[in-house]
């Protein structure tokens, strides 16, 4: 159990595998993430499911290698098992089943949009998706989206592919263009999905999204995922992790997830086994 089957390189700190997870994979629904351990003693960190089949038991995963755990999982190669994998764990999302869906996807925010579009798709909705990243060469899933996409619109920060400017100017651009969207779904970095729930906001136009990035254990126990939602503390790993992103205290969960740094570089310097990993 919990081995990889398949491995890619999507960029050069992006990596997709697919792990044999026959129980999660049974179960699992859009939003819905996991949580692993990579070595004894390690730390447990939240992966959202991008992606599953339910045939071949397998689940897909993808990460970005930003801090020591996703570094030494980024080592595993093909038929390296993971150490422990549990899940599906989290709300499903709550997704229509008519109408026209705006998904905006920023950097390896592109993977948990996915399985959301892919069943949007299934359901007969429109979706317009919108993915970014900060050069070309970090796009990801780009053919996966297209597939599942009514219309895919690529960005790129520097303007080196698409659309020069962020997914949310893009989204702008396209509400005032004048098209119609009955809501909008945003998963990527704080800022990214801040910024996108301010584009919506004078329009009314309901926008979810995923507060995965201050998720700690996943398990409603650390209660490092707090999130202030329409006055309200809830629990990102219990209670979501998608939430009304107009309802959200977006400066307290950009101090949430600042919170940790010194100590994930700490981490990084002070590990014995991670020589060399960059
Ligand atoms: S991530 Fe620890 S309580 Fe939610």
């Amino acid at each position: 159990m919990n081995e990889i089957l398949e491995k890619t390189v999507l960029t050069p700190v992006t990596k997709k595998i697919v792990v044999n997870a026959p129980y999660v994979a049974r179960k699992a629904q859009p939003g819905q993430f996991i949580i692993l351990r990579v070595r004894e003693n390690g730390e447990r960190i939240p992966l959202t499911i991008a992606d599953y089949d339910r045939e071949k038991g397998t689940i897909t995963l993808v990460f970005q290698e930003v801090g020591l755990t996703t570094r030494l999982l980024g080592r595993l190669e093909v038929n390296d098992s993971i150490l422990d994998l549990v899940g599906p764990l989290g709300v499903p999302a709550e997704l229509p089943e008519k109408g026209t869906v705006v998904a905006v996807g920023g950097g390896v925010g592109v993977a948990p949009i996915l399985p959301k579009c892919k069943e949007m798709h299934k359901r007969g909705v429109k979706v317009i998706s919108i993915i970014g990243a900060r050069s070309k060469d970090l796009l990801i899933l780009e053919e996966e989206m297209s597939a599942c996409s009514d219309e895919l619109h690529i960005c790129t920060d520097d303007g080196s592919r698409g659309f020069h400017g962020f997914v949310s100017d893009k989204l702008k651009e396209l509400i005032e263009n004048g098209v119609q969207m009955d809501e909008v779904i945003a998963v990527g970095p704080i800022p990214m999905m801040r910024a996108t729930c301010e584009v919506t906001r004078p329009y009314k136009i309901k926008t979810w999204v995923s507060m995965n990035p201050i998720m700690v254990d996943g398990t409603g126990m650390c209660g490092a995922c707090r999130v202030t939602v329409g006055g309200e503390t809830k629990f990102c790993c219990v209670d979501g992790p998608m939430f009304d992103g107009h309802l959200i205290d977006w400066q307290e969960a950009w101090r949430r997830v600042n919170m940790y740094r010194d100590e994930e570089k700490v981490a990084n310097e002070r590990c014995p086994n991670c020589g060399g990993v960059r």
